[in-house]
Formats: structure tokens, C-alpha cells, sequence
């Protein structure tokens, strides 16, 4: 969604912003600008579309110390010019970007505003023109500020320039991610630290209703109130290189081809000195102590989670009920006497899933964050923690964090088993290790895989993956990988169910996409395979090896039944992959989708 990114210093400002808007351009957007000041005022560069649209439109001649920029992800108002950040008050002395949404604007448009001519449809634009307006009332920007923040109701990250405030930029946050990064005689501020790692690898994390006044030598952050917070700087794990495309077309094939690395990683990183897997002993307490776990969590991740559902309850016995976030905060199911939260979320940043964060710990209850975001918000606010060490995951389509989340959930699972004296039929490590190299397999089978893309998926309008059991769920999330990107629609069902109603849908031709990989309901979704092709359909059989039949179209290399998942989505993702790029589709940024989901 949308990023920000802010510096203040003696190097090239413009250029500096620009790189670091290319770096979040991950995260979705549709416009993009950047305001820089200099002694001549505020020079604001803006444009629909692609940050190299922007960049061909930008006066690089202009020199200036101080600077801001902002991809835009539309919420309010359509992607144009005109809304795009970012936005100036109507006097031109204060220009703002905005990540979040301000959900009273319309009110504050309303009680303060109605004599200003505003110029886009955007909720940021109010922010700006009331702190306009409370300074020509005679406050200082700094005051300004602050009663605008306390006017506020909804999510805010903000980066403020003024023309009359010599070289800085007013900063706050609430519910949206901001960091400011230290640098040596320069300062910047970020969404996300991988925009300005070109420049310093030194943050500061911001909290909740915090503001902060960056020069190019100091940061003072405070809290709205105007008391002084000190906070110890961190150093970002992050190479530079990681977040690189290297000689690869797309990060997402990338990172398709990081996933048997991963699942290794993870597996070494859960490791103790003796070998075996180990968690940090409050998470497998609190495990134990639970009578219910509720594992809550948005599109991919919560794919992942019905995945996990699978594990705790077969390993450790624990009941296990999977939601989406953004219907559990509003529809909450009667919950357990001892329940435990399970937030899964590879950014630690989706503002549903820390709606219901909030909420729950509001009631009293505990929470362990799956993140693939160390210090992410969904992080810090939980009681406990799970890494996915995964790396980070650019493209908008996320593949490595799915297999990495049911890699740390069959661990949790396989952990808090022990913990309750289950001992498991079978060794999770030495099964982890022959599941990473089947995934070596698979992301060699590429040519394969765009094979089928090609047959299958070239012309089609629509396409149905079908599995049972825990197939259903990977189904699920080859369709959604399949839309995503190729914007085919694609839908995934349950086996059994296509004859409730789906298969109404099934005309001469359509692909369906079947897996099968579960020995105990092979026979059936292999009958619901014969179902839809008595009706025209075009049946695409993928099935564990030890379970093909003649005509299956690819068989994957054995793992074990639980682990089936971390092997089976390959084919998905990769054909998901080869579909998007026939039909030329922006594979790593596709439209209307944002990586990370910052507005409810
Ligand atoms: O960062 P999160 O895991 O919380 O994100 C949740 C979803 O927005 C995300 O998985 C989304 O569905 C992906 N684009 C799917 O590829």
C-alpha cells in the first residue's frame, strides 16, 4: 500500500527519493510524487502511474536538502494527478503524503473547512489544509501539528515539509508503519527500511501517536501530548542483495526458487544444539495451556493457516479454528475459556488482522505473531513471536512466506506435541529436509510448468482447482495465486461440494485444476475428476507420486501426507506464473493489489 519515504541531508534529494520510491514500489500503488524545498520553496513533482513516469517528469535540475515522496494506493478518489501525493494547503506553505486513512474526514471538511477550495478527493488533503488553517490562526507548525494529530480518528503515517521551517520534516505515525533512519550529517524517514538502505541501514521504530521533528542532525520524537521519547536506534538485518532481482525476470520466480532454501533455514533455525526442534518455552506453555487456538489471518496467510489447522490438530490434539481477520473482528465467534491467538501475517503489518490483534488483547488474551517482519507491528504487539526467516518477499504474489508459514506451523505443531507427551510417528526434521529437496524438484520442473500454463490457461476466461482435504486448502490457494496475477478468474473448491451447486459453471473446455495427494480421499476426488469431464471440462491431474493414475498430467515426488502442501503449491505458483506472463500481465506488481495491506 502506499509508502513514504522522507530525507534530509547534503546529498542528491531528488534522486535519493526516487530510489527509494522504486524500492517500495512492492508494495502497490497507482501515482507517485515527491516535494523537495529549497530557498526558491516547495518544488512538488507528481504523477499517475509508474514511478519511471514520474521520473520523466521530475526537474532534476532543481537542487534541495529536504525532501519527501509517497507512492499512492487509491482509497479515496480515483488514481489521477490530482490525488496523488503529495498534497499542498491552499496558502502552498505546507505540503504532506499520507499513508492510512483518516476515516472523520468528512466531518472535519465539514466543521473547519468549508471555505477552502479543496483540489483533490483525498481524506490527506483535510490534514493538510487544517494544519494551514491553525497556523494562520497564529500557532506554530509544531502546534499546528500536534491539534490536527489530536483531531485525527483513523490510521496515520505522515511526512510534513514547511517552506518557512528551515531544512525539516514533521513526522507522526499512528496504526500505519513509519521509521525515521540516522544517518551521518542526514536524516530519513521510511515506510519500510528497505527504501532507504541505499543510504543507512540505522532505525529508529516509531509508535502509535508519536511525532517526531527530523533535521538533518537531530530527531526528537515526541508524544502528542509534547513529551520527550527516547528510543534506541537498530541496526536492518537486511542485505541489500536480498532485496534484488538478480539475473531473475521477476522476483516472483525468485522467489518461488528461494522456497527449498527456506523451508532448510527455518528448520535450522528452530534447531537446538542437540538437533531437535525447539520453540521458545512461553510459546509452547501457552500452547499447552490453551483449550482452543484461533489462528486469524488474511488471504495467503490465512491459507496457510487452514494448512496449520491441520497440523496442531493431528500432532498436538489441540482444537484449531482458522479465520479471516477481517470478518472475525466484527462477527467473533464465542470464544473458549483458555483460548490462544494466532496471528499469521508475512508483513506483521495488515491492518485486519491487527484490528482483531487489538481487540483480543484488549479482552486479555495472549497472542503469538507468525511474521516473516521482525519489530513489525503485528510483532511487537502480540505476546510472542515466530519468524519465518524467510527474507523479504517483494513481489506482490507471495509464495516463499506460504511455505514458510506452513513450515513454522508444522514445527509449532510438532513442538507443542512433545511439549503435551505425543510422540509423533514420524521425524519432522529428516521429513522437512525430504520435503525441501521434492521442492527442488518441482522448481526445476518449470518447463513442465509452462507447458501447462500454455495448454490449459492461454485463452481460458475462468478455471477451477478441486482437491479434498488439505488439497482443498492448497486449492484454494492456487486460485487465488492464479487471480491474482493472470486475473483469470479462478475459484477453488472442495471436491465434494462441485455437485452442490459449481458445477452448474463447467462448460465445454474449462480447465480444472485437481489435486491429489491424500491416499484416504484419492478414489473420490479422482470421481469428482470424472464428474466435471463427463461435463466438458478439461481435468488437469496432479497427484502425489505412489497415487497417479495413467492420465495424470504431473506427479510429484513423494513427502510425507502432512508435509504435502510445501510440495504441491508448487506447480501452482509456477503455473500461476507462466499463465500472468502469456498474457503479459504485470507479474510482480499486478493492479489493484497492494503488498502490504495497511487500511481495514
Ligand atoms: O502480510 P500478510 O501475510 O498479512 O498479507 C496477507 C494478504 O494480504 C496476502 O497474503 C495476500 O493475499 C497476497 N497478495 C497473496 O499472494
Amino acid at each position: 500500500m502506499c509508502g513514504i519515504v522522507g530525507y534530509i541531508g547534503h546529498q542528491d534529494t531528488i534522486e535519493i527519493l526516487l530510489k527509494g520510491l522504486e524500492k517500495l514500489e512492492y508494495r502497490g500503488y497507482d501515482s507517485a510524487g515527491i516535494a523537495v524545498r529549497n530557498q526558491d520553496g516547495i518544488h512538488i513533482f507528481k504523477e499517475k502511474g509508474r514511478i519511471a513516469d514520474l521520473r520523466g517528469i521530475v526537474d532534476q535540475s532543481v537542487e534541495a536538502k529536504t525532501g519527501i515522496g509517497h507512492t499512492r494506493w487509491a482509497t479515496h478518489g480515483v488514481p489521477s494527478k490530482e490525488n496523488a501525493h503529495p498534497h499542498q494547503s491552499a496558502s502552498g506553505r505546507f505540503t504532506l503524503v499520507h499513508n492510512g486513512v483518516i476515516e472523520n474526514y468528512e466531518q472535519l471538511k465539514r466543521e473547519y473547512l468549508l471555505d477552502v477550495a479543496l483540489v483533490s478527493d483525498t481524506d490527506t488533503e483535510i490534514i493538510v489544509q487544517l494544519i494551514d488553517l491553525f497556523s494562520k490562526e497564529g500557532m506554530e507548525t509544531e502546534e499546528a501539528f500536534r491539534k490536527t494529530l489530536g483531531m485525527l480518528k483513523g490510521s496515520y503515517a505522515l511526512a510534513l515539509l514547511d517552506s518557512e521551517a528551515a531544512e525539516t520534516i514533521f513526522v507522526a505515525k499512528n496504526k500505519s508503519p513509519l521509521l525515521v533512519g540516522l544517518g551521518d550529517d542526514f536524516n530519513v524517514v521510511a515506510s519500510d527500511a528497505m527504501a532507504m538502505l541505499q543510504v543507512t541501514d540505522e532505525y529508529v521504530e516509531l509508535m502509535d501517536k508519536e511525532m517526531v521533528i527530523v533535521t538533518k542532525d537531530s530527531v526528537a520524537i515526541k508524544k502528542l501530548d509534547g513529551t520527550a521519547v527516547t528510543r534506541d536506534s537498530y541496526k536492518a538485518e537486511l542485505d541489500a542483495s536480498d532485496i534484488e532481482k538478480g539475473t531473475y525476470p521477476h522476483y516472483m520466480l525468485k522467489e518461488i526458487d528461494e522456497q527449498p532454501l527456506v523451508t532448510r533455514k527455518i528448520v535450522q533455525a528452530y534447531q537446538n544444539e542437540s538437533g531437535e526442534l525447539a520453540i521458545d518455552d512461553k510459546i509452547a506453555k501457552a500452547m499447552d495451556e490453551a483449550d482452543r487456538l484461533y489462528i486469524v489471518a488474511c488471504g495467503t496467510s490465512y491459507h496457510a493457516g487452514l494448512v496449520g489447522k491441520q497440523y496442531i490438530e493431528n500432532m498436538a490434539k489441540i482444537p484449531v479454528e482458522v479465520h479471516v481477520a477481517s470478518e472475525f473482528v466484527y462477527n467473533m465467534p464465542l470464544l473458549s475459556e483458555k483460548p490462544l491467538f494466532i496471528f499469521i501475517s508475512q508483513s506483521g503489518e495488515t491492518a485486519d488482522s491487527r484490528a482483531v490483534l487489538v481487540k483480543v488483547k484488549e479482552m486479555g488474551y495472549k497472542a503469538l505473531t507468525i511474521t516473516n517482519a521482525p519489530g513489525s507491528t503485528l510483532s511487537r504487539e502480540a505476546d510472542y513471536t515466530m519468524l519465518l526467516h524467510a527474507g523479504p518477499e517483494i513481489a506482490v504474489a507471495s509464495t516463499k512466506a506460504y511455505t514458510a508459514q506452513i513450515s513454522v506451523l508444522a514445527i509449532l505443531a510438532g513442538v507443542t506435541a512433545k511439549a503435551r507427551g505425543i510422540e509423533l510417528d514420524f521425524d519432522l526434521v529428516k521429513e522437512l529436509g525430504i520435503a525441501a529437496n521434492a521442492m527442488e524438484v518441482l522448481c526445476d520442473a518449470k518447463e513442465e510448468m509452462e507447458q501447462i500454463a500454455s495448454e490449459y490457461l492461454a485463452t481460458t476466461r475462468n478455471c477451477f482447482f478441486i482437491g479434498r482435504s488439505v488439497d482443498f486448502y492448497v486449492g484454494l490457494e492456487g486460485a487465488l495465486k492464479l487471480k491474482e496475477i493472470s486475473y483469470i478468474q479462478a475459484e477453488g473448491f472442495a471436491g465434494g461440494e462441485l455437485k452442490h451447486g459449481t458445477i452448474a459453471l463447467i462448460e465445454d473446455g474449462t480447465p480444472v485444476i485437481a489435486l491429489a495427494t491424500q491416499e484416504s480421499v484419492n478414489l473420490s476426488i479422482r470421481g469428482n475428476v470424472k464428474e466435471v469431464a463427463a461435463r466438458g471440462a478439461n481435468p488437469c491431474v496432479i497427484s502425489m507420486k505412489g497415487l497417479e493414475s495413467e492420465s495424470d498430467r504431473f506427479v510429484l515426488p513423494e513427502v510425507h501426507k502432512l508435509l504435502t502442501p510445501l510440495v504441491s503449491v508448487i506447480p501452482f505458483q509456477l503455473i500461476s506464473y507462466y499463465a500472468a506472463l502469456h498474457r503479459e500481465c504485470d507479474v510482480d506488481k499486478p493492479r489493484n493489489l497492494a503488498k502490504s495491506v495497511t487500511v481495514e
